[in-house]
């Protein structure tokens, strides 16, 4: 829906809401501007400030080294862990027994669990990781169901100094099995099976699969999720709930004493080329960072309940489920399954029933609970509801609107954050005080400056479309990639390195009060459902297939998902098109990736406009398709 709020964009900038008194009167920041310009004339003092908020085992000697640019520190000398402010910390005081977690799984089942409770759980997970040999630095793979196991699984890790690479469930054996190689895991956690639309996703045997194709899994710890037959193998497998009933899963583990730059965790993310890139977070920096935009940005309360609806394989689960709201001592609540199961009032239902204040989602989601009409949210009793959220892709106005008015009841501001996995934690976003415009992300956050500009780094006029540029370094902002520094270099700085500032890989405009519109990924990366795929990745599974010689793949509108897979394939020698083969290649990146990069269509083709040097032009395929001007087409090859 991109393309359509581009298009209307200008109409839609008159468009303004306010926040009520009552909004206004608590908010924890009452007046953005003042802050900002604070935020902007000492950043470091800024930041020093908030991590001020946090518990450290022993105090930086400095909050910004930018010795070695683009590879940023924060917090140098400090030592800190996580999980001591997600968790720790809080058994000291009241919140001790205060709800950390409300999981409801889609079949129905609840489980919750205290502060306390939740840190029984992970340090016996925690030592039960030890006594699997997991020490320091190693990173774990972790590929799991929403469940609680999930979050205690990354809590587990981080407390005793491993990171964790968390595969998002809907990933299937390829996607797996190149992360754990990648990561050379020597730990893989999954689980039997999860929920989704009353059927069993079938975690294990992707697991199984992916642990034959990757050569460094040792141990596969599994949580019995559903009760379903799965193969284990002797020596290989073993249940979490036996190992959590061993007396080497002892309730009491110190938690490890992490340097600031310590890494957190890696997660997987599409860029331009095939391979997923590992981007690197850290202790220090990220729970500063995330701590601080969800406080300020959704106003956190002591009373609150707080409701992420993504998926903590994401980003936003890492950051919004997991380690921010606990950093920030809410009450989090998670949810296993899909969001009309069994009916379309499944997330309403469980607004009323837990009494949250506070719903961040996806357009995409919005969108989808939007189609089944009012009267489903309407039959529900929202009044819990303080604020709303947003993210993931643009939001386009109509879903806005609906939001506001129909989930909102024209109470509830809505923040719609831009971000990405690689800034750990919203970067544009309104506050709970922003005046409003349905589809813009509005301003920068506290401590950065963005600006939209032309390949040479000028500023192009207000209004006008450019790409979108963070000018300077922020805490939460990713270290590297993986093994690969250079191509953290090449990917996020190159193009501005005379200026030093960072190339999100977003489009976007600025209009004439300041307001930041994004308008879409310049890049090959597609948004679908606010997941984010490669072209390069999609394009390698069609080609892993036996019949396909060359394939290339765009993103068109959609209208649920935002964006759509659409592919082009060449097939081999003497083969030819049809019906069946369209549906055995969509099966088949379905396996190799995931749901999700299923491509809507496939279309075979003789050839590909490609560029003399033999590169796929994709944007003269989506010109194509989408009927429009196919601009310069000079470099075309005859
Ligand atoms: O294109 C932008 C879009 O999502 C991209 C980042 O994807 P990912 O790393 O998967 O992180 C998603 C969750 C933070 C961005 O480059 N995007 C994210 N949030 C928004 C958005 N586009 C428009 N508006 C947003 N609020």
């Amino acid at each position: 829906m991109a393309a359509k709020l581009n298009a209307k964009g200008q109409e839609h900038q008159a468009e303004m809401y306010y926040p009520n008194q009552s909004i206004k009167d608590n908010a924890n920041v009452k007046d953005y501007d003042e802050l900002y310009k604070r935020s902007i004339e000492d950043r470091e003092g800024f930041w020093a400030e908030e991590a001020e908020k946090l518990d450290w085992f022993q105090k930086w000697d400095k909050v910004l080294d930018d010795s070695e640019k683009p590879f940023y520190k924060w917090f140098t000398g400090g030592k800190i862990n996580i999980v001591h402010n997600a968790i720790d910390r809080h058994l000291q005081t009241w919140r001790r027994n205060k709800l950390a977690l409300i999981w409801e799984g889609e079949p129905g089942d609840v489980a919750t669990y205290s502060y306390h409770a939740l840190d029984r759980e992970v340090s016996k997970f925690a030592n039960v990781l030890k006594s699997m040999g997991v020490r320091k630095g190693e990173i774990v793979t972790i590929y799991m169901p929403q469940v609680p196991e999930l979050m205690i699984a990354m809590l587990a890790c981080a407390k005793i100094g491993a990171a964790h690479s968390v595969v998002y469930g809907g990933f299937s054996v390829e996607a797996l099995a190149e992360r754990i190689q990648d990561a050379q895991s020597r730990v893989l956690v999954t689980a039997d099976g999860g929920w989704r639309r009353g059927k069993i996703v079938d975690l294990k045997k992707i697991a199984n699969e992916a642990i034959g194709r990757s050569a460094t899994i040792e141990v596969c710890i599994t949580v019995q999720r559903t009760g379903q037959e799965v193969y284990m193998e002797n020596d290989r497998d073993f249940w979490y709930h036996e190992l959590m009933n061993l007396p080497i899963a002892n309730a009491k583990c110190a938690t490890e004493e992490m340097d600031a730059e310590d890494m957190l965790f890696i997660l997987y993310t599409s860029g331009t080329t095939g391979r997923p890139k590992g981007v690197l977070h850290t202790h220090g920096g990220y729970s500063v960072y995330t701590a601080t935009t969800h406080r300020y940005v959704f106003d956190i309360k002591e009373e609150d309940r707080w409701w992420c609806a993504a998926d903590p394989g994401w980003i936003t689960g890492h950051s919004y489920i997991v380690y921010a709201p606990l950093i920030n001592g809410a009450t989090v609540m998670m949810y296993e399954g899909a969001p009309n199961h069994p009916y379309p009032n499944r997330w309403w239902q469980m607004i009323e029933k837990y009494g949250i204040s506070i719903l961040y989602t996806s357009p995409t989601a919005i969108r989808g609970l939007m189609r089944f009409g009012d009267q489903w949210p309407r039959r529900h009793d929202l009044s819990s509801l303080r604020l709303l959220g947003s993210v993931g892709e643009p939001i386009n106005p109509e879903a806005w609107r609906w939001y506001y008015k129909v989930v909102g009841n024209e109470r509830c501001p809505i923040m719609d954050t831009w971000w990405q996995t690689e800034t750990g934690g919203f970067v544009i976003t309104p506050l709970p005080v922003t005046p409003l415009k349905p589809g813009s992300a509005t301003k920068p956050f506290f401590g950065h400056e963005v600006a939209v500009v032309d390949d040479d780094g000028n500023e192009v006029k207000t209004g006008e479309e450019g790409k979108l540029v963070l000018k300077g370094p922020w805490p939460g902002m990713a270290r590297t990639i993986y093994g690969d520094p250079e191509r953290y270099k090449e990917v996020y700085w190159k193009d501005y390195e005379k200026q030093g500032w960072y190339k999100a890989g977003d489009s976007a405009r600025i209009d004439e009060d300041g307001y930041v519109w994004i308008i879409g990924r310049i890049d090959d990366v597609i948004k679908v459902s606010g997941y984010r795929l490669g072209t390069a990745e999609v394009e390698s599974a069609l080609v892993s297939h036996a019949d396909v010689s060359e394939a290339a793949t765009i993103a068109l509108p959609h209208e649920l998902k935002g964006n759509a897979i659409h592919a082009y394939v060449i097939l081999r020698a003497g083969l030819s098109g049809n019906k069946e083969l369209e549906a055995a290649l969509k099966d088949h990146v379905g396996k190799e990736i995931g749901p999700i990069a299923r491509p809507e269509t496939v279309t075979f083709v003789e050839s590909l406009p490609k560029t003399r040097s033999g590169k796929i032009m994709r944007r003269v395929l989506k010109a194509r398709a989408m009927g429009v001007d196919e601009g310069d087409l000079s470099t075309l090859e005859e």
